[in-house]
């Protein structure tokens, strides 16, 4: 069987695309970001209003939950470059492009509501993320497969549900049940993102089954999260791991597993050469990640206890 081209993978999905975007209308609950802050904790700034600078001691939040919610803010941030990327592959027409208008407008959600909270109640710098905001969309935002319908789709599978479990674990780190009640609304919008885009790989995964396996390996291959552009993000997503926020056993076990068993990718059937050659390397990728876990779990662990032991 002939690859089926870019084009005729858009064309043979669009009726897919259709069915879920119904789905994604009857589910999505409408919400108010304004709803989920709590304005009157807020006070008026320095600068040209003549308010209170921001200081270290305005914010009781957990240190590293501070950092996780700038890097899930930052993250989000970069919509309008995401936008670009899945309306430049998709198409701004038909039901792809009513899909893409309103998925951008669901995340439009995200940025406004976490900033809000974030400033209110005074919880980071408000000019050091100003100025990581600059930078960051500055620097816009690349997909490693952008000109590829099948391996954007697996990557955002992927991504979605690994951006849910992000928001939920940070909304717990902060220890603040406002902050918690606002991600845990925000991860039920990835939620459902993650399962649009989950049943559009389904049913490549029936029509192309070959390209799908191939488009799923090669994106666990080289997974990045979509702030890994954020100044720093090398040492913040250590900070995250080590906070069980979000970590390799998360990525392993709550999202590619689970999203693989979804595709029944051990059971495909009808795989060409490269289909099973991609199936034996997915294989072997999360046995790689399953030790690459298991090291960091038990280095975790040792730093646990030498922390403990010395008070
Ligand atoms: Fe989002
Ligand atoms: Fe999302």
């Amino acid at each position: 069987m002939t690859a089926l081209s870019q084009t005729a993978l858009l064309v043979e999905l669009e009726p897919v695309v259709e069915r879920n975007l119904d789905r994604h209308l009857s589910l999505a609950k409408e919400w108010f970001p304004h709803e989920y802050v709590p304005w009157s904790e807020g006070r008026t700034f320095d600068g040209p209003l003549g308010g209170q600078p921001w200081s270290d001691a305005d914010s009781t939040l957990p240190e590293v939950a501070r950092t996780a919610l700038v890097v899930n803010l930052l993250t989000e941030d970069n919509l309008p470059s995401y936008h670009h990327e899945i309306a430049t592959l998709f198409g701004r027409d038909g039901a792809w492009g009513t899909w893409v208008h309103r998925w951008t407008a669901e995340e439009g959600r995200h940025g406004t509501a976490i900033r809000d909270y974030l400033t209110v109640t005074r919880a980071v710098d408000p000019v050091a993320l100003e100025r990581a905001r600059m930078v960051h969309m500055s620097a816009g935002y690349v997909n490693a497969h952008d000109d590829e319908v099948l391996h954007s789709l697996a990557y955002v599978s992927f991504q979605e549900l690994a951006t849910r479990i992000s928001h939920r674990n940070t909304g717990r780190a902060t220890g603040d049940p406002v902050c918690e009640a606002l991600l845990a609304r925000v991860a039920a919008d990835e939620n459902l993102h993650m399962v649009f885009y989950r049943n559009l790989l389904a049913a490549a995964f029936e029509l192309a089954p070959s390209q799908a396996m191939r488009a799923v390996a090669d994106v666990v291959a080289d997974f990045q999260m979509p702030g890994n552009g954020i100044e720093g993000f090398a040492r913040k997503s250590v900070a995250i791991a080590l906070a069980g926020i979000y970590d390799l056993r998360q990525h392993r076990d709550e999202v590619l597993v689970p999203v693989l068993r979804q595709w029944d990718v051990w059971n495909v059937t009808g795989l060409d050469g490269d289909g099973e050659a991609a199936r034996d390397q997915l294989a072997r990728q999360l046995d790689d990640l399953e030790r690459a876990a298991a090291r960091f779990e038990d280095k975790r662990d040792a730093r646990r206890a030498r922390l403990a032991a010395a008070g």
